[in-house]
């Protein structure tokens, strides 16, 4: 039993295995923003290392204290692969694919959660701060009141919250919601997620809503409020624009635009292979344009990075099968010798790589048919340093809250879609430095650190709030 003064509980702990056994820390953005805030408190890490029936002692990495939760391959097939990725994740993003409610993956849920948040009270010590992270764990802020009601405890939801009428599906929606009740402040990433909470909070649990408050009744007959608001996530924009000003990922650029046969411009989409993203929309957009002869294969080049994600789960399994085959049929209608339509790379790259193919170019396609926020989308304009590029973007993602200069595109309407495309292609630097200067300003000032700095002020405000 450890002591820390703050606790973030999420699926994955912040480390990758590298090759001989050891840790390295993922590069996601969570890491970046909680780092700090660890480090000043020797905070520790609840969460999954990322491989069924591994046992693992807690360790400490980093300056943190990473507490593992194993998973047998049973609940990584029935918590992970179920109901967190095959109920909820389709569910929550507006039943772009079909959500399955099976009462075993409800099971396996229950229980998971509760073990995360055995472990988060084992680690927190007296009047601790816990921040739980997303729709994995949406019953740990409840169960960890249960069990340690002298914790403040937080809950950041990253991906969208449904519509009533959608989210009224879920066979258990009753318990999804006081789960997620049991914190003091619930963060969505747009005012319109926090919003729907609001309303199923109301329709089914009958509570009182005011602005971002919510009375929640107690078992003593008293009351306390909860605060549901929207804390839009970010990146840490100042590591993207020193990487971007390195010289030799600036010549990596270079570099990736001639092995693609120096084409006039270079159109990226980077996503995990998910539904939501929209890759088949932007594929038949693109399509399109070349059977059209608006673009051609000679000048245009679409770069494709689809990171494997999930790969067990069904729908996922479908949609790599049917991405790939419209790929194929695409390049195989218009390749020539020398160019190729999509340079499709089924792969994930290191953080490098990534910036250089973001400074390769020159139009960026974030065409999500739903997605809590797209970071991607943040990623290209902190590392357009020079000003230059245009994000395509559908107002479908969180981001586009904040990048109202990007050309905001609905992804269903592929005559749209196609126009914004020959519209980015054909931008004049003016306008595209207008555009550009507009959204990194939002980037550069609204970054993670803000983000993290904001929740756990709203979290401390709870604290010492009259009567807490
Ligand atoms: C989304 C979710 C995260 C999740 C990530 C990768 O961004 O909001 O919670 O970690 O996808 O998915 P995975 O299933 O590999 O953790």
């Amino acid at each position: 039993m450890s002591e820390a003064e703050f606790v973030v509980v999420a699926n994955r702990l912040p480390v990758d295995r590298d090759e001989d056994g050891g840790w390295r820390s993922s590069p996601g953005g969570l890491v970046a923003a909680l780092e700090p805030v660890m480090r000043k408190t020797e905070g520790a890490w609840v969460g999954w290392p990322g491989k069924a029936d591994l046992e693992l002692e807690p360790f400490d990495f980093e300056g943190m204290r990473l507490v593992p939760i194993a998973l047998s391959e049973s609940d990584v097939e029935l918590y992970y692969e179920g109901f967190a990725n095959d109920t909820i994740w389709p569910l929550y993003h507006d039943v772009i694919a079909a959500p399955r409610y099976r009462r075993a993956w409800w099971e396996a849920y229950v229980d998971v959660n509760t073990r995360f948040a055995r472990a988060a009270a084992d680690a927190a010590g007296r009047g601790a701060t816990v921040w739980v992270q997303d729709y994995q764990l949406q019953l740990v802020p409840q169960l960890l009141r249960d069990l340690r009601p002298d914790v403040t405890i937080g809950y950041f939801h990253h991906i969208p919250f449904p519509a009533y009428g959608l989210y009224s599906q879920l066979p258990w929606r009753r318990q999804v919601l006081e789960g997620l009740l049991g914190a003091d402040v619930i963060g969505f990433q747009r005012v319109a997620d926090a919003s729907n909470f609001a309303r199923a909070v109301r329709r089914q649990l009958h509570l009182e809503t005011k602005a971002s408050g919510i009375r929640v009744p107690q078992p003593d007959g008293s009351a306390r409020i909860a605060r549901a608001k929207a804390f839009p996530i970010s990146i840490d924009a100042a590591v993207y624009v020193d990487l971007a000003r390195r010289p030799d990922i600036q010549a990596r650029a270079r570099q990736i635009r001639e092995e693609l046969g120096n084409p006039k411009r270079v159109l990226l989409g980077v996503d995990r292979l998910d539904y939501t993203k929209g890759i088949r929309h932007r594929l038949k957009a693109f399509g399109e344009l070349l059977e059209d002869g608006r673009v051609s294969v000679d000048d245009v080049t679409l770069v494709q990075v689809a990171s494997p994600s999930r790969e067990r789960v069904d729908s996922y399994i479908h949609l790599r099968d049917e991405i790939e085959l419209t790929v194929g049929r695409i390049n195989g209608d218009y390749d020539t010798m020398g160019h190729t339509a999509i340079r499709y790379l089924h792969q994930a790259y290191p953080r490098e790589e990534m910036i250089a193919l973001y400074l390769a170019a020159d139009v960026m396609l974030v065409t999500a048919l739903r997605d809590g926020m797209n970071l991607v989308a943040k990623e290209y304009v902190a590392s357009r340093i020079d000003n230059r590029g245009v994000l395509v973007l559908s107002e479908f993602a969180g981001a586009s809250d904040e990048l109202g200069s990007a050309l905001l595109i609905n992804p269903h309407d592929i005559g749209g879609l196609k126009d914004a495309i020959v519209r980015a292609i054909g931008m004049p630097a003016a306008e595209q430095g207008r555009r550009m200067r507009a959204m990194r300003r939002r980037v550069r000032e609204h970054d993670v650190e803000a983000w993290s700095r904001e929740f756990l002020a709203a979290l401390a405000a709870v604290r010492t709030a009259p009567g807490a």
